[in-house]
């Protein structure tokens, strides 16, 4: 049902006119210091990509590079402490998997999940006129670079563990019992580029307004001190001909929406009619989704404003 041709979060082959497997892998290098955060966090970057679709995880293989010669194997047993307690949250068993030696610690799962077949969401149904609702803030990836460079405090460090670990579970579920035309989840590319995968896919264009896309505070501060990750240089480089920027967005800000993110929050396409609905029940289970902006037809591209 859905194949690579339109880039979507995770491949889905129907077994039965009544169920579809839906299938994908992910694996990371670390983030943060602490093993068992970086476990945890790996683990819920990987059941994104099911949730994005709207379907339900079942279970999970693991996938491990870790070098043996130069760390003490007790973090191993932490990276897969964190994993395998992540993936129990999401009611997820980790049931194998394979392990490498490698020259630097990598970790994910390859997630196996099912959906009703017409409750399947992808990223190419959304129409003009549909809001975009994104329910996590940016910033990841520009904090975890101040992370590696010792200029992120302890406090801020773990809000950034907090929100990088939070499972995309209740934002799906909602989701789908409210109906949304389209999602995909904000990873590596950051919120530019999954924007724009999923405007190539559903054949539309979308305006996105500054103002309105959650960001975490401390990102500002070191976006302005110039720590940016390669990746997020590499997606705005990307992008420069595809993006409208109003000329009142700083780099600073193009920079920000580009970031490369790790565990990202949904980005859901949403009828108009079924906004109101989708943001309350949102709240309701302790989500905030923030409205950023809307699909608009292909011809007016993609533009930011203020
Ligand atoms: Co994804
Ligand atoms: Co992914
Ligand atoms: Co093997």
């Amino acid at each position: 049902m859905v194949s690579a041709d339109t880039a979507d979060d995770a491949a889905v082959y129907r077994l039965t006119d009544e169920l579809a497997l839906v299938e994908t892998v992910d694996f990371i290098t670390p983030v943060v210091d602490d093993p068992y955060a970086f476990g945890a966090i790996a683990a819920a970057n990987a059941l994104s990509d099911i949730y994005a679709m709207g379907a339900r995880p079942v279970f999970a293989l693991s996938i491990v590079g870790f070098p043996t010669k130069s760390l003490p194997i007790s973090a191993l047993g932490e990276i897969m402490r964190g994993g395998s307690d992540k993936a129990a949250e999401a009611g997820v068993s980790i049931i194998g998997g394979h392990s490498v030696d490698d020259n630097e610690p990598k970790y994910g799962l390859c997630v196996t999940g099912l959906v009703h077949p017409d409750r399947l969401v992808t990223n190419a149904g959304a129409r003009p006129g549909d809001a975009l609702v994104l329910t996590k803030p940016l910033g990841t990836g520009i904090i975890t670079t101040g992370i590696d460079q010792r200029l992120v405090g302890q406090e801020a460090i773990d809000r950034i563990i907090r929100v990088m670990s939070g499972l995309n579970r209740a934002a799906s579920q909602v989701m789908v019992f409210v109906g949304v035309n389209a999602c995909t989840d904000v990873t590596g590319f950051g919120l530019m580029g999954h924007l724009r995968t999923m405007l190539q896919a559903s054949h539309v264009g979308a305006r996105i307004n500054l103002s309105r896309v959650p960001v975490m505070p401390e990102a500002w501060d070191l976006v302005e001190a110039g720590v940016v990750p390669s990746g997020t240089h590499n997606n705005h480089r990307y992008l420069r001909d595809e993006v409208s920027w109003d000329s009142r967005v700083s780099r600073e800000a193009q920079l920000v929406l580009c970031d490369a993110q790790t565990s990202g929050g949904l980005l859901m396409a949403v009828p108009p009619e079924r906004l109101d609905a989708l943001l309350q029940s949102l709240v309701k289970a302790g989500v905030v989704g923030a409205v950023i902006g809307e699909i608009v037809e292909k011809e007016a591209g993609i533009r930011v404003t203020t």
